[in-house]
């Protein structure tokens, strides 16, 4: 949409997380001034921010809470596009009580909306996921998913899946208040994004996935795994921005691979990890598109390469022991 990145304000929010760290050092490089948003400014967990080429003319960091509509409209106030992507996501290894998933997802979604409006933005990007679109029991076994499919809000409820349920509100409250306001507003579901990690002191939870196949675990589930590189994701977010013919939803997954023949893949790369031991079988197969994706331009790198990129971050980062 930008006639020229040069000088062109725009807004990512949560700037400090594994995909929006992503996205900020793209946007650095083509030189747009950024205004990233963080809970808590000075905390070394933002430190490799400051780091990024350009951040020291380009980059400026606004203390923003979803929650707090003032914090948002101050940082989005003067950008001509705001790419939200902070949200609230699950730890694998904490429970994540409802009211602490939904309403930073949602009502946050419509604060920034709202904000955006009020600042007359160009366009809004926003980050929803996967979660939002499959997690549904109705959808026949053969259907290929595509932007059509949407999570089954009540069967996410029932089965207290709140990140889904989270997710596929806010989508669809932000793609309504687009539809009634002429807000335009485009969404990027992403499927499991893994890919090296720019942050020092803190683990997002999907890496901790991918992490914990290095564990020497007993046994895990043998399931269809949807996965996508970081740097392909924030690519696929800029694009949204930056093509004007772009517009509604866009599911974005570049591989498919059971967890078996994922681990058989890093095995073949690094021997010497303790991988799991066995596979419980879990029937979860289905077919992903992303084709809609692709017309716009958008291109993947192959799976080994996302693999290897991840795990020599773990290890620079301490996460994983050098074998
Ligand atoms: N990673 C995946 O596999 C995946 C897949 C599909 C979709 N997504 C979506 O991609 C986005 C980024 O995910 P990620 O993996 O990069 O997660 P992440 O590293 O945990 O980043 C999430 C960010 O959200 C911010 N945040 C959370 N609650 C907030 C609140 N109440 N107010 C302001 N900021 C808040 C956090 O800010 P602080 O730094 O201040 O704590 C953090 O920077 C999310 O929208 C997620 O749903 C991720």
């Amino acid at each position: 949409m930008a006639a020229s990145s040069a000088a062109t304000k725009v807004c990512v929010t949560g700037a400090g997380g594994f995909l929006a760290s992503w996205l900020v050092k793209l946007l650095l490089s083509k030189h747009y001034f950024v205004h990233g948003t963080v809970r808590q400014p000075g905390d070394q967990k933002y430190d490799h921010l400051l780091k990024f080429e350009g951040a020291s003319e380009n980059l400026k960091l606004f203390k923003a809470e979803l929650l707090d509509y003032e914090s948002i409209s101050s940082a989005i106030a003067g950008c001509r596009a705001v790419f939200h992507v902070a949200c609230p996501v699950p730890s694998t290894t904490v429970s994540n009580p409802e009211a602490k998933m939904i309403e930073p997802s949602v009502r946050g979604t419509t604060n920034i909306l709202k904000a955006c409006l009020e600042a007359k933005v160009e366009r809004v990007v926003f980050v929803s996921s996967q979660a939002a679109v499959s997690m549904n029991p109705n959808l026949p076994k053969d259907k290929l998913i595509d932007e059509s499919c949407w999570s089954d809000k009540e069967y996410c409820r029932r089965t207290k899946n709140w990140y889904c349920y989270s997710k596929t509100e806010a989508e669809l409250q932000a793609l309504e208040l687009a539809r009634n306001t002429g807000l335009s507003v485009v969404t990027i579901c992403p499927a499991v994004v893994w890919g090296p990690i720019l942050q020092a002191s803190t683990v997002n939870a999907s890496s901790l996935i991918l992490l914990k196949l290095f564990k020497g675990l007993e046994s895990l589930e043998n399931k269809q795994r949807w996965v996508v590189d970081v740097r392909d994701v924030a690519d696929a977010i800029l694009m949204a921005y930056e093509k004007p013919e772009a517009e509604g939803r866009y599911l974005c997954t570049s591989h498919s691979i059971m967890t078996d023949d994922l681990v058989e893949k890093l095995r073949r790369i690094y021997p010497n990890y303790s991988y799991p031991k066995s596979f419980v079988e879990v029937d979860n197969c289905k077919k992903v598109s992303s084709e809609k994706l692709q017309r716009l331009g958008w291109k993947y790198r192959p799976l080994e390469e996302t693999l290897v990129d991840s795990v020599e971050s773990y290890k620079a980062a301490g996460l994983l022991e050098s074998k």
